[in-house]
């Protein structure tokens, strides 16, 4: 392997860093950073896995999966994404990060074009070199305004460089962006006239606002054979210490993953993947409670932002984030950071961990409880109008 230049190290590790450095001061942090949601995974999901434990399910098993829950994703799917997915075309992983190198892996040769939606999800560039070091990455951003797409924009791009494969999160991590009907139709006429192969990364389908529904771009009939469905049980249940998603995709793509996987890894932990089962058939009421309590979050931040700093805010319509833009403060994203922790031990990520056009952005996490959450906005605010430079 050519190791990537530059590997940056994940998001997730540079936060534990920074939490245990706190920690050896004894200053305890106020995070409004990492993106995993509040509350703990389901008790069922324990007591099932634990009984899986117990029952031997303990050994190596299949690196597909096991059959029992790629039957029920299967229907899952169907009833819930609209994705006619046969129990042949769905891969278990270890996360959706694992699915994601998989599929990379899978479809990516030397020189090939992807084009990367930005800002993204800080492990997507790392995953592409790892897989395919000479990727060509095209990255294309999103409006800075409303995070909108242009489509005249991106159909240039994906002519001028002859784009392959394109990897897309919506919901976004950051912006907490959706896409909305025209949007998706578009992306679907894109794919299917320059015969792409669409990366969906969609983990925060459940996390909608307004009870809106999340359409997977995969049940568009048209380009069902040319997307690979990227999901995990991390977000909606809370599960992200269990390291379980799924990827759904045709034969060819799944043969080379479970190939890769073989080899790799083997196999899901048979008893992780019996919780996975049981967290299946949980009705999802804790969902439609925890998106109100992260709307409420973000109808706190944007009033107050607007008002009390000027700081423009676009909306966010699912997921488990606000993208803020700070460009009237005039400090780029990780000084601004680094002194709001330092000031405040309020912890916010800088949008320049998320593409190297948006260091004018902070990403703030929604999931924290009402009263912490409206706390660290306050200390936000304050230290915002105490430093600014610009105005
Ligand atoms: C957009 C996106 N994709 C994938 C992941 C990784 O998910 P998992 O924990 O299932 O590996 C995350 C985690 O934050 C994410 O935000």
């Amino acid at each position: 392997m050519t190791f990537p230049k530059n590997l940056e190290e994940s998001i997730e590790s540079k936060f534990s860093k920074l939490a245990s450095k706190k920690n050896k001061q004894r200053k305890k942090i106020l995070s409004l950073g990492l993106g995993e949601p509040d509350f703990n995974t389901p008790k069922e999901v324990l007591e099932e896995s634990y009984n899986a434990m117990k029952l031997g399910k303990t050994k190596y098993s299949s690196p597909m999966g096991i059959i029992k829950l790629r039957k029920k994703l299967s229907e899952h799917l169907k009833v819930n994404n609209k994705l006619k997915a046969k129990t042949n075309n769905i891969i278990i992983t270890s996360g959706a990060k694992m699915s994601l190198t998989l599929a990379l892996s899978a479809v990516l040769k030397k020189n090939m074009s992807i084009l990367n939606i930005s800002p993204c999800y800080p492990s997507y560039v790392p995953q592409i070199l790892i897989s395919e070091y000479q990727a060509r990455i095209i990255n294309f951003d999103l409006d800075k305004n409303d995070f909108s797409i242009n489509f005249k924009k991106l159909k240039a791009l994906i002519v001028k460089h002859k784009v392959k494969v394109m990897l897309i999160n919506f919901p976004n991590n950051p912006t907490g962006m959706t896409l909305d009907k025209r949007s998706r139709e578009k992306i679907v006429e894109l794919i299917y006239r320059h015969k792409i192969i669409l990366i969906s990364d969609e983990v925060y389908d459940k996390l909608v606002f307004n009870d809106k529904e999340h359409i997977s771009i995969g049940s568009y009939k048209k380009i069902a054979n040319q997307v690979i469905t990227i999901n995990s049980f991390s977000k909606s249940f809370a599960m992200t210490g269990w390291r379980i998603g799924y990827m759904v995709a045709n034969n060819e793509i799944i043969d080379k993953a479970c190939k890769i996987q073989q080899h790799i890894n083997t196999n899901v932990p048979e008893f992780i993947q019996y919780g996975a089962l049981k967290a299946l058939s949980i009705p999802p009421t804790h969902l439609k409670k925890y998106n109100a309590r992260l709307l409420n979050n973000f109808r706190y931040l944007k009033s107050k932002i607007e008002m009390s700093a000027n700081f423009p805010i676009s909306d966010s319509k699912g997921g488990l984030f606000a993208f803020v833009d700070i460009s009237k403060d005039g400090r780029t994203s990780d000084t601004f950071c680094r002194d709001l922790i330092n000031d405040t031990n309020v912890a916010c990520t800088p949008g320049i961990f998320f593409g190297k056009n948006w260091d004018y952005f902070i990403r703030i996490s929604l999931a924290i409880n009402e009263k912490s959450f409206m706390k660290a906005t306050n200390l936000l605010l304050n230290f915002i109008n105490k430093t600014r430079k610009n105005i």
